[in-house]
Formats: C-alpha cells, structure tokens, sequence
C-alpha cells in the first residue's frame, strides 16, 4: 500500500505500434500501471514513465521504433528522472542489444513479461537497467480481470480501434505461433503457442458486457489452433476453437462476436458451419493469402495452395453469402516472378476481396527467408504494390457500391456534433450525417445505403414506408 501512496502523482505514457495484440498489452500495461497509483498521459514529454510497445513485423515498423528511442534520449535529458520502458516484439528479439545501442532505456521487457511489469519497474528502481526477455514454452497466460479504461486509444494509424470504441473490445485468447512461415518473426517474438483457460476468457468477457460492451473481438496469432496447445489447467477433453466461439457466443450481452486472425491451412468445415450457425458471430473473416502462386505460398511455407483456398471461399459463401473477406498479401517474396505476381492478380480478380492489406516483402534477421538468395528488386515490389494496392481500390469501391440501396444494422461507435459514425455486421464503417439522431455507442441503429466510399459508407436512418 505505501508503494500506491508514494507514486499516486507519477504519471505514464504508452505508445503502441503494431497489431491488434499489442494494443491489448498496452491496455493490459494501462490497466496494471493505473491499478499502483500511475495516471495516463497523452504528452511524453512530462511523462515520469514513458513505455513504446514495439513491433518487428517488418523494418520500417522496427524504424519507426527506434526513430520515437532518439526523441525519448531528447526528453530524457530534459526530465533525468524519466524511466524508458520498450516492450512488444522489437524488445523480445533484440533484448540487451537495446541498451547497448541505447544507454538511456531502463528496461526492455519481453511479450511474456507484461504482466509482471509492476515487479520489474521495482527491480529498476533498485538497479539500474534491466532486461527480461525469457520465453517459456510451457508459458501460462495469467489471469487478468479487465476495468474499462477511461481513455479512448487509437491504433498506429489513427484509425478507431476496438479499444478505442466504448461498445467493443479485444479478448486474447491464445499468444504465439508454431507455424514458422519463412518471412515472419513472430515464433521468434512470441514464442510458442499457448491458449489461455476457457475461464478466464469468459470471465474476461463477461466483465466487458457488464461494462456496456456490445462486441467481443476473440485475439490470437493463429486462432484456429486454440486448444490444441498448452491450455494449461483446462480438463483433458479437447477445446476447439469453434468451442469457444460457441460459449462465448452464448454468453449474454455479446451482440456481436468477432476474431482474428486465421490461417487458412486450419480453417475447418466445423469453423466455417459458425458462419452459418452462430447468429451473434458477424459476418466477416479476414483470412491472409499471402500470393496467388503454389510455388510461392509453398517457399513461404503456408502449407495450402490456391486451389484449397479458393474452395474454403467457395464453402464459407455457400454457409454465409454476405460474408465480407479480407486478407494480407505479401509482394516480392524472394524468387516471386511476374508470372506469380500475375497469379496473385488473377486472385484478386477471382475473390475481389473487401479489403487488404498488402506488404512489400522485408528482411528479418532470423527467419529462413533473411537466408534466400533470389531476392527481388526494390524497384519491381514498388511497383507490385502500386498496382496491387490500385485494383483493390477499385474493388472496394465496387463492392461498398454493392451495398447502395440496402439496409443495414449498424452499431453506433461515436456520436459527435455533426453526425454518428458505426460500423456494420460486415465491419464497414458507416457515416450518417443526419445531426438531429440522437444515439449512444453500441445502439443498433437500421440504416439505409445512400452512398459508398473506398473507406466507408453513408446512410440516413431506415424509416419503414
Ligand atoms: N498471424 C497472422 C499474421 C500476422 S503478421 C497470420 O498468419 O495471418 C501480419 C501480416 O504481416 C502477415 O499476414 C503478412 O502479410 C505480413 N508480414 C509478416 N511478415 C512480413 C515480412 N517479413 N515482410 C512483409 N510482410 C510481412
Ligand atoms: Fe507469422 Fe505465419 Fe504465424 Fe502468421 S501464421 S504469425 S504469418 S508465422
Ligand atoms: Fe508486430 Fe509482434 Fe504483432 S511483430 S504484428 S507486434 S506480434
């Protein structure tokens, strides 16, 4: 208790960089440092303790990690008292390479560590700077009970996030990853994979819904494999994924059910059936292809080709005809050809995503494909990307034209001055303009498509004739 009386006035800052996962650990982070006496701030310059959760996807997320490290040197010699914390996936990989490259940071502190990161700013506190970067196979997601923050977060790109949305929240349910795609650094920054307990996921859960959160967003590397690994302390019977959606999707209050992200080398029938069984579970998947070519996917050790993808598209449209699909490409893997950029083109035509979110291949030091030889031109992926990136556009556009005319459920995620703003079962961000509705986040509000945008649609509200 005396530590809460003495530190009542300092005062925190988080960045986050990254995906979904990180955003979470950042709350996580929020949530224990406000718990000890810490209050949040969105100015790191007065900032008493300064955390960037870092992410190493691919180099210019790394860049942009250690660019924010040289203002903190700045800040730091302003305010000397000022504690440095890196976190997240730069911080699991690099570890004491940080420090020494970088003196002014206190304490570099590994995916599995968040939890314990009141101890471990003790531990600095006494010593000086440290490192905790251990991974354990065997690793126990702890018990976590979740308090609703009062400050909104928004994601690297300003875009609203879940945790910056009153009515919705991210649930992890599983960290790491055993599939070891030759481009990705992942197994390496989060370590094996681990599901957490069915109970604390609920627990979880239900306290949101008590809270007034309407959507659940279930969060995991490798989703599909829930269950199948390290579910410590859960009875011998096997959980699947589909398990879980189905319990979660019961539990009273979860309008809508949501998860990400999916491998579709484990996308199961009993998985895609929930499209179709499971009323509150939206209809919506993002499912990463990577490319359009065999002899890619096969370098990168997706263990699927496209003829099984195209079929799971087929199935999941045959079970639920008004799913939205996403998905992530990479361009210019190494030995990518034009042929088999030609073939990740033709996909694009073929299932004329929603959305994606394409990538320009990066080097990461650890992974087997750093250790390919065929590297491709910078130049040529510039250019795969320019024109992947212009016909999706162009498909977005076409497909939120789709919607013209319909009406649609949506859940209302701000309601400022001049309009609501929310988002539809399909996840496709929806304006109404009209100032005169009154509305509050989570309301579901029966909107008619008026127009489309590449990025959101606009509506009025749906008044019956
Ligand atoms: N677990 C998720 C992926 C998380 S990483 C999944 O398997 O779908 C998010 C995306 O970053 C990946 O889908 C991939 O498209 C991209 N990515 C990962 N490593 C990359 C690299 N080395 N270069 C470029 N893009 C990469
Ligand atoms: Fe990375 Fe592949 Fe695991 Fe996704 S499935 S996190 S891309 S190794
Ligand atoms: Fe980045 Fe780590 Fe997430 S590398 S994408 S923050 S798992």
């Amino acid at each position: 208790m005396e530590n809460t009386v003495n530190m009542a006035q300092k005062v925190f800052y988080i960045k986050t960089f990254g995906c979904q996962m990180n955003e979470r650990d950042s709350e996580i982070m929020a949530q224990t440092l406000s718990s000890f006496g810490y209050i949040e701030s969105m100015n790191y310059q007065e900032a008493d303790l300064v955390i960037v959760n870092t992410c190493s996807i691919r180099a210019k997320a790394e860049q942009k990690v250690l660019s924010l490290l040289g203002y903190l040197r700045k800040a730091k010699k302003n305010k000397p008292s000022m504690k440095i914390c890196v976190a997240g996936c730069v911080a699991q990989q690099e570890g004491a390479r940080i420090i020494e490259r970088m003196p002014h940071v206190d304490l570099v502190l590994g995916t599995q560590q968040i939890y314990n990161l009141e101890k471990h700013l003790q531990r600095v506190d006494l010593e000086g700077s440290i490192v905790i970067t251990d991974l354990h196979d065997k690793y126990q997601i702890p018990q976590f009970l979740p308090e609703i923050s009062s400050l909104g977060r928004t994601s690297e790109n300003n875009q609203p996030s879940p945790s910056s949305r009153p009515c919705s929240r991210f649930v992890t349910i599983m960290q790491g990853c055993n599939n070891y795609c030759t481009y990705c650094v992942v197994p390496y920054t989060r370590g094996r994979e681990v599901s957490r307990r069915i109970a604390d996921i609920v627990d979880e859960v239900k306290i949101l819904v008590a809270e007034g959160v309407r959507e659940i967003t279930l969060l995991g590397q490798n989703v599909n494999s829930y269950g199948k690994t390290n579910a410590v302390g859960e009875p011998e019977v096997p959980i699947t994924f589909t398990d879980l959606l189905k319990v979660v999707s019961r539990i009273e209050g979860v309008t809508r059910l949501r998860f990400t992200t999916s491998n579709p080398k484990d996308l199961t029938d009993e998985l895609m059936c929930s499209f179709r069984d499971i009323a509150n579970l939206c209809p919506q998947f993002h499912l990463p292809v990577q490319s359009g070519s065999d002899r890619v996917l096969a370098k990168m050790n997706r263990k699927y080709t496209i003829s099984e993808y195209l079929q799971k598209v087929d199935t999941l449209h045959e079970y639920c005809p008004e799913i939205a699909l996403t998905t992530d490409v990479i361009v210019g893997f190494p030995g990518e050809d034009d042929e088999d950029f030609e073939e990740t083109m033709t996909l694009l035509e073929k299932v004329r995503f929603h959305g994606s979110f394409s990538f320009k291949y990066s080097d990461r030091s650890g992974t087997r494909a750093s250790a390919f030889l065929d590297k491709v031109d910078e130049g040529v992926k510039v250019a795969r990307l320019r024109r992947f990136q212009g016909r999706q556009d162009e498909i977005s556009l076409e497909r939120n034209r789709e919607y013209i005319g319909t009406v649609k459920e949506v859940m209302i995620e701000e309601c400022a001055p001049n309009g609501l703003r929310g988002r539809t079962d399909t996840n496709h961000i929806v304006h109404l303009n009209d100032c005169s509705v009154k509305s509050v986040p989570g309301e579901i509000i029966a909107t008619k498509i008026l127009r489309a945008g590449q990025h959101s649609l606009q509506g009025e509200i749906y008044k019956k004739d």
